[in-house]
């Protein structure tokens, strides 16, 4: 019988890290390592990615092939009250955790966001050059150059603005829209962009099938 190859996910208790650890949980062979920082509860391993030894010590540990990176500050509010410290989650600790893999042969999936782009020229491809108009997506441009940076063959998944199973309606940029709706009383909402809301279940799958394709497994669409 081959051992199952592990697979760790950072942000495991987040938003898309939930879908994304369920998809794989229901559909793969895989031995998941689901990581999170302040929601660890049964089955969740707490690797603190502001510490550089926590998360050499949980590679060491677990020794995955590949490593989903979802952890990140991504509420644009919070970066640009606090960039310093964010820049250490979103950019430095991205480098740490690609810089980690690599020393143990693992690759990365790091969960971007169109926020790298201005939003003046789309539809955007891959080659498209990044311009982000907010202090998020400049730390998440970084984070991508840091972990491309490390491995050219890390894979970058730039995401849209998602929804999904929330924990509260604030959780998803989305379903907060409800809130505001509900309240019944005139809101501040912006009315010059056009977004693309993707569905976390959406997003899982083709996280799920880049996994397999990197990992030379069946391409299962
Ligand atoms: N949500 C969106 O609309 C959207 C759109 C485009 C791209 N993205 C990108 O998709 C990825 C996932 O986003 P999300 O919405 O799932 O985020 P989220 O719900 O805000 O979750 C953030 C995750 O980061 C973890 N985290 C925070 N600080 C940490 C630390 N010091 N050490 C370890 N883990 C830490 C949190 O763990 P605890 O909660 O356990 O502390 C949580 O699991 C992010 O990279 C984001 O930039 C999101």
């Amino acid at each position: 019988m081959t051992e199952k190859q592990t697979v760790l996910v950072t942000g495991a208790s987040g938003l898309l890290g939930r879908s994304i650890v369920s998809e794989l949980e229901k559909n793969s062979g895989f031995t998941i390592i689901k990581c999170a920082f302040s929601r660890t509860r049964d089955g969740y391993v707490k690797m603190n990615l502001l510490n550089e030894a926590d998360i050499q010590e949980t590679l060491q540990r677990f020794r995955p092939c590949a490593v989903i990176h979802c952890a990140a500050e991504r509420f644009p509010n919070k970066v640009e009250e606090n960039l310093e410290e964010v820049k250490k989650l979103n950019v430095r600790a991205s480098e740490v955790l690609a810089l980690e893999a690599d020393k143990i042969g693992a690759f990365i999936i790091y969960i971007s966001t169109d926020y790298v782009f201005d939003g003046l020229n789309p539809p955007y491809s891959e080659d498209s050059v990044p311009n982000p108009v907010n202090k998020y997506g400049a730390t998440k441009l970084l984070g991508e150059k840091a972990v491309l940076g490390v491995n050219p063959a890390n894979v970058v998944l730039r995401v849209p603005v998602l929804y999904g199973p929330v924990t509260s309606i604030e959780e998803s940029a989305i379903t907060v829209l409800l809130k505001a709706v509900r309240e019944e009383k005139p809101q501040l909402v912006s009315d010059i962009e056009i977004r693309y809301p993707s569905h976390t279940e959406d997003i899982s799958y083709i996280v799920h099938q880049l996994l397999k394709l990197k990992l030379n497994l069946k391409w299962n669409i």
